[in-house]
C-alpha cells in the first residue's frame, strides 16, 4: 500500500485552494459552489481523480463547497480520492495561523471538522502540513492508529517536510508515509538545484534540504507538487513584473507547445512528471479552460526529450547547469553567448541569433566568442 497509485486514474492532481470565494469569514453561496462545480467536473474530464484540500483553504469554505458538490454528484465520492491537511491551526473560522498543531487531539479534531465540511465519512490521504517544531511522534501515531481503525483515514501524508523529518516521523508509525507535498516548479526550482550544486560555490544558497527527492523515492513517498504552474507566469498571465528568466522561459514553453500541438500548461507540467521520482502536480487553477489545457501533460512528458527538458531548466534559471569549477554565469555576461539550439529546441535569448526556435537546426552548445561545441560530442 505503501505510495499506491490508484490504477486508472490520472497523476495530476486537482488543488481546492482557490474554491468556495474569498479568504474572509463571509458565506459562500450558489454562485462559488456553482464555480467549484465547474472546476471540479472540467479536472474529471481531464481525467483527475485526486482531490487535494485543507482545512485552512479559504478558511474552510473551501471544504465546504465541496461537500455540496459532493451532495449534488451521487456517487461521485466513490470515484475519487480527497487528501486534506491538517495542523496549520486555523480551522476554527477565525483564518489566522498563529500556531501549527500537531497534537494527537488536535489533528482528530481537525480530521472530524473537515468530514462534517466535505459531508463524507472518510478522508483518503491525512496530510500533516508541516513540521510543527513541538509535535511528539508518538501522539501522531496514536492519533493515526485511531483514525485508520475507526475508518475515518485511509492513509498519512506529509507536506513541506523533508526526507530527514520524515525518516524520523517515520519510525514512530506503523502505518507508512505515501505522500509528500512540496512546491516545485520551474519557478521553484530549491528541491532540484540542492542535487546538482553539491560541492558547487553557488549552492550555498539554496534551502531544499539535500535527500529529500531520493528519501521519497527509495521509501516509495509519493511526491506531490504544489503550486507547479508556478502560478501561471510561464503559461500566459499578464504581467508586467516578469523577470528577463521568467520571460525567456515563458517564449520556450509557448515555442514548444506550438512546436507539439499543446499547450503551455501541458508543457510546464510535463517537466515536472518527466522526472524520475513520478512527481504528481497539484494544478490549482479554477479556470476549467486551464484544467482542461492541462490533460496531456502526462502524454508530453512521456515525449520530452533531455535536451528540451533540459532548455527549459536552463532558461528558467538563466544559466547553463553547473560544470565542476567552472561557475555558473549569467546569460549575456562578460562576452558569453551560453544559447543553445539543441535537436530543434533553442533557448530563446538566443533568438537574436536568428534561428527559428522550433525549427532550428544549429547544434552549438556553449558558445564562447566564436568557440562551439558540438552537442555530439557530449554524454546524453
Ligand atoms: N501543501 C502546501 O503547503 C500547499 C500550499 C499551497 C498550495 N497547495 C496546493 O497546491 C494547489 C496549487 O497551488 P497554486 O494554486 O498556488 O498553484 P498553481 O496551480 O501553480 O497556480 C494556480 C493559480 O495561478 C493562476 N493562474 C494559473 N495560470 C494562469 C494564467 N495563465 N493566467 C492567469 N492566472 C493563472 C490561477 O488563477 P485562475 O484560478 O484564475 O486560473 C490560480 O490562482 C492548491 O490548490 C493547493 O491544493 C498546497
Amino acid at each position: 500500500m505503501n505510495g499506491e497509485k490508484i490504477t486508472g486514474l490520472g497523476h495530476l492532481v486537482y488543488g481546492c485552494m482557490g474554491l468556495g470565494g474569498d479568504w474572509s469569514s463571509a458565506p459562500y453561496g450558489l454562485a462559488e459552489i456553482d464555480e467549484a462545480e465547474a472546476a471540479v467536473e472540467a479536472a474529471l474530464d481531464a481525467g483527475i481523480g485526486i482531490f487535494d484540500q485543507s482545512e485552512a483553504y479559504r478558511f474552510g469554505k473551501s471544504e465546504a463547497v465541496f461537500g455540496e458538490i459532493l451532495s449534488r454528484s451521487r456517487g461521485l465520492r466513490e470515484r475519487i480520492q480527497i487528501n486534506t491537511h491538517c495542523g496549520l491551526g486555523n480551522g476554527n473560522g477565525s483564518g489566522e495561523a498563529l500556531h501549527y498543531d500537531l497534537d494527537g487531539a488536535a489533528i482528530i479534531e481537525s480530521v472530524r471538522r473537515s468530514l462534517t465540511r466535505l459531508k463524507t465519512d472518510y478522508i483518503d490521504t491525512l496530510l500533516l502540513n508541516r513540521a510543527d517544531p513541538i509535535l511528539e511522534p508518538g501522539q501522531i501515531a496514536s492519533a493515526f492508529e485511531f483514525l485508520r481503525s475507526s475508518g475515518m483515514v485511509r492513509y498519512l501524508g506529509v507536506s513541506n517536510m523533508s526526507g530527514a523529518q520524515i525518516a524520523s516521523l517515520q519510525k514512530h508509525l506503523d502505518a507508512p508515509i505515501v505522500v509528500n507535498q512540496m512546491e516545485m516548479s520551474l519557478g521553484k526550482r530549491d528541491w532540484l538545484e540542492t542535487g546538482v550544486l553539491v560541492n558547487h560555490p553557488d549552492g550555498s544558497g539554496h534551502s531544499s534540504p539535500e535527500g529529500t527527492i531520493e528519501y521519497c523515492l527509495d521509501n516509495s513517498v509519493r511526491l506531490q507538487a504544489w503550486s507547479p504552474l508556478a502560478r501561471g507566469i510561464y503559461t500566459g498571465r499578464a504581467s508586467t513584473a516578469k523577470t528577463p528568466e521568467e520571460a525567456a522561459t515563458a517564449k520556450l514553453v509557448l515555442s514548444l507547445a506550438h512546436g507539439k500541438h499543446t499547450t503551455p500548461e501541458a508543457i510546464v507540467l510535463a517537466w515536472l512528471m518527466k522526472h524520475p521520482a513520478g512527481i504528481e502536480p497539484v494544478i490549482g487553477t479554477k479556470d476549467p479552460t486551464r484544467i482542461l489545457a492541462s490533460r496531456d501533460a502526462e502524454y508530453q512528458a512521456s515525449l520530452m526529450s533531455r535536451q528540451e527538458w533540459y532548455a527549459l531548466w536552463r532558461a528558467a534559471r538563466g544559466t547553463n547547469v553547473p560544470v565542476p569549477g567552472q561557475g555558473t554565469e549569467p546569460a549575456g555576461r562578460s562576452g558569453r553567448s551560453r544559447a543553445l539550439v539543441v535537436d530543434g529546441v533553442m533557448d530563446p535569448v538566443d533568438r537574436q541569433n536568428g534561428t527559428d526556435v522550433v525549427n532550428g537546426t544549429r547544434r552549438t552548445l556553449w558558445c564562447r566568442k566564436g568557440r562551439g561545441v558540438s552537442t555530439s560530442s557530449l554524454p546524453n
